[in-house]
């Protein structure tokens, strides 16, 4: 008899899995269905990008194997970007490691720092990466629910002091995602207090620190003073440059924990295709022209959600960073429910709360991954989603 893994038994279903197969009903049955679930931008990367890596493919030498080492025009790009961005700098070869997108990095953090049964805290709702990592490495997950009466920020003060003591990891995400929350600095120093008195890895999720909008300027963990003791700070291409396929991160922090990661992935993967990483020094080392025009489209798209969940009398928050609108629903209406009416009866895909955990009840998530003027459709169609609901269930109130 074939037998799956009691850690495969507990991972809990991912939130996307089951949409590709709705959605391919719906289109077969004539719907016009708008697919704002997953984060993945609606365009390619900047052309400029994709021409680099149309012309790196010609060179043999970038079709070897990278192992970790990787590309060193990559690591020498990725700390020059640090550094202008952040004022921070970083060794290319020991506080560095190219990843094949950060999501792989985040999961396999685990396996570096933790021994069987450590407690690791997981924000919830959060990104799938810290839970699924933390159930496949052998540690114990410490669910801390994102509300809003907290700011969506993960305070490790109310913890007990005891699951303190045992906890090896944190996983922190600002700016945001599902929340769009962005970080204050009195809050990024009082996390790194609390992670440098217990010992505590702090694993800063910084995937969404160039999509941010008016003026604000998402910080690193390490501007704040102490963190390099032990923080690493994760990295991604896929949003910056809408390179989310291609598969391209980096780490950087602490030379011991950047060398455990390194060994981990030694065993169990080899490195990001080395053209890509020939590319991703390109992109990196023309963020600043690259990463405008990307932003100012997902600031107009915001926009257009922002004032069309007003009008359909949704009450929302316009949000500062990452490209989500966290919208909350009326008590009496479970997350999923509202989702599954917007999905079957109109076509539109936004993810429920609750697939996020139960600390992600009361909300749903747009992506905005669709122009305004699709945008603008998809949130009139979840408006008579709500009417509709609230018809079904005989609620007279707001
Ligand atoms: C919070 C967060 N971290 C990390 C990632 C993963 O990014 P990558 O494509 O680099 O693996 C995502 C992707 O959606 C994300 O939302």
């Amino acid at each position: 008899m074939i037998r799956i893994s009691d850690r495969v038994g507990k991972l809990p279903d991912y939130p996307l899995a089951k949409i590709p197969g709705i959605k391919r009903r719906l289109i077969a049955a004539g719907m016009d269905v708008i697919d704002l679930g997953a984060g993945d931008a609606d365009g390619p990367p900047p052309a400029e990008v994709t021409e680099v890596l149309r012309q790196a493919l010609g060179t043999t030498a970038l079709h070897k194997y990278g192992f970790q080492a990787g590309l060193p025009a990559f690591r020498e790009a990725a700390v020059r970007w640090i550094e202008r961005r952040f004022g921070q700098r970083f060794d290319a070869y020991t506080e560095m490691l190219p990843l094949i997108g950060s999501k792989e990095g985040l999961s396999h953090l685990v396996m570096a720092v933790c021994n069987p049964g450590d407690l690791v805290v997981v924000p919830e709702p959060g990104y799938q990466a810290y839970i699924g990592g933390t159930i496949l490495g052998n540690a114990e997950p410490v669910i801390v629910p994102l509300r809003p009466e907290h700011n969506f920020l993960v305070e490790l003060d109310l913890l007990p002091e005891e699951t303190l003591r045992r906890t090896r990891l944190v996983y922190v995400n600002y700016p945001n995602n599902p929340t769009a929350a962005i970080a204050p600095r009195d809050y990024l120093e009082r996390l790194v207090a609390a992670c440098r008195k217990y010992h505590i890895v702090l694993a800063y999720d910084n995937a969404y620190c160039d999509i941010t909008f008016d003026g604000y300027v998402a910080p690193s963990i390490f501007e704040i003073a102490g963190a390099r003791d032990v923080a690493l700070e994760f990295y991604s291409l896929s949003k910056s440059f809408q390179m989310t396929g291609w598969r391209v991160g980096f780490v950087a922090g602490r030379s011991e924990l950047i060398s455990a990661l390194n060994h981990v992935k030694s065993y169990v993967d080899t490195g990001p295709f080395l053209a890509l990483q020939h590319t991703g020094a390109w992109a990196l080392d023309h963020a600043e022209e690259l990463v405008k025009p990307i932003v100012t489209e997902l600031a107009l798209r915001r926009d257009a959600v922002i004032a069309a969940l007003r009008a359909e009398g949704f009450t929302v928050e316009s949000p500062q960073a990452a490209m989500y609108a966290w919208v909350p629903l009326p008590e009496w209406l479970p997350s999923a429910e509202f989702t599954t009416y917007a999905l079957e009866q109109e076509g539109v895909v936004v993810l429920p709360g609750s697939g996020f955990g139960p600390g992600g009840e009361g909300f749903f998530r747009i992506a905005l991954t669709q122009p305004a003027p699709r945008l603008r459709e998809a949130v009139t169609r979840l408006g008579r989603s709500l009417a509709a609901c609230r018809e079904r269930r005989g609620v007279t109130t707001a």
